[in-house]
């Protein structure tokens, strides 16, 4: 949520270049990704981006019944995305509200893309994005642990999705926004891509920005999610290497 009232140690998001947490403006907060956390699950993944803590599990592909909910043609996508109740500062009420619902088909638009689901007629795959600590930007960092998840979980994959934020701070276009800053900041802007072909697979906007800004916007996102596909193959082939 944009544009709040600032308390007084937010007054200034950025002084000389530098953002309240030290970062340059171009500079997304430190990233650690980890595929195969969970001995259950099909597949898995957990993700650190700054504080934004989110883990990633992948129940199947698998029939299921009622099979009115399968498809006859491709495998079907199931995404839920929900914040664990300590996941904030104010308690976060389990089940799910409207901005679950929607981040959940948002995130579910932004991974089929990568998916063969045509391969696997008549299978559902489950996807469940738990928010473990939220600190801005959960969707994205949602998005890229479910992808390393569904990798993980061996199913057949046209690439990798990442996604990452830019906004506007004070004037500035910034990339990877942390809380303060998504909530006093005029603006921000998720975009998930996909790996094989830069298709972008999900862009949300939430604010005020110029044309030129929102350019700007997408080509730091462009270099943020390049390192993110990076950070997602590591994970990947660490988990590879220790299965050898
Ligand atoms: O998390 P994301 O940026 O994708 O979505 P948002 O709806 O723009 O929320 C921004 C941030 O607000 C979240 O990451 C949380 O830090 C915070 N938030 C919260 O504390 N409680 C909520 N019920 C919703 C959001």
């Amino acid at each position: 949520m944009m544009g709040g009232t600032r308390p007084d140690k937010y007054k200034k998001l950025v002084v000389k270049g530098k953002r309240i947490d030290g970062r340059k403006l171009d500079e997304m907060r430190p990233v650690i990704i980890k595929a195969g956390v969970l001995d259950q699950a099909d597949g898995s993944a957990y993700i650190e981006v700054g504080s934004t803590k989110i883990l990633a599990g992948v129940f199947g592909p698998k029939v299921l019944h009622p099979k009115r909910l399968l498809d006859e043609d491709k495998a079907v996508l199931d995404v839920s995305y929900a914040m664990l109740p300590f996941s904030t500062s104010e308690r976060a009420r389990p089940g799910p509200s409207r901005r679950s619902k929607e981040i959940s088909k948002v995130a579910k638009n932004a991974l089929e893309p990568s998916i063969f689901l045509e391969e696997a007629p008549q299978v559902m795959i489950s996807l469940q994005l738990d928010v473990i600590s939220a600190d801005a930007g959960t969707r994205a960092a949602a998005i890229t642990a479910g992808s390393v998840a569904l990798a993980d979980a061996g199913i057949p994959m046209k690439g990798l999705v990442s996604a990452c934020a830019a906004g506007k701070i004070d004037g500035n276009i910034a990339l990877d926004l942390c809380g303060p800053e998504d909530n006093f900041g005029e603006a921000d802007m998720p975009v998930a891509m996909l790996s094989s072909n830069n298709e972008i697979t999900l862009l949300q906007f939430d604010g005020d920005m110029t044309k030129d800004e929102v350019s700007k916007s997408l080509e730091l996102v462009r270099k943020g999610n390049e390192y993110l596909w990076s950070k997602q193959e590591e994970a990947l082939r660490g988990k590879y290497k220790e299965v050898d």
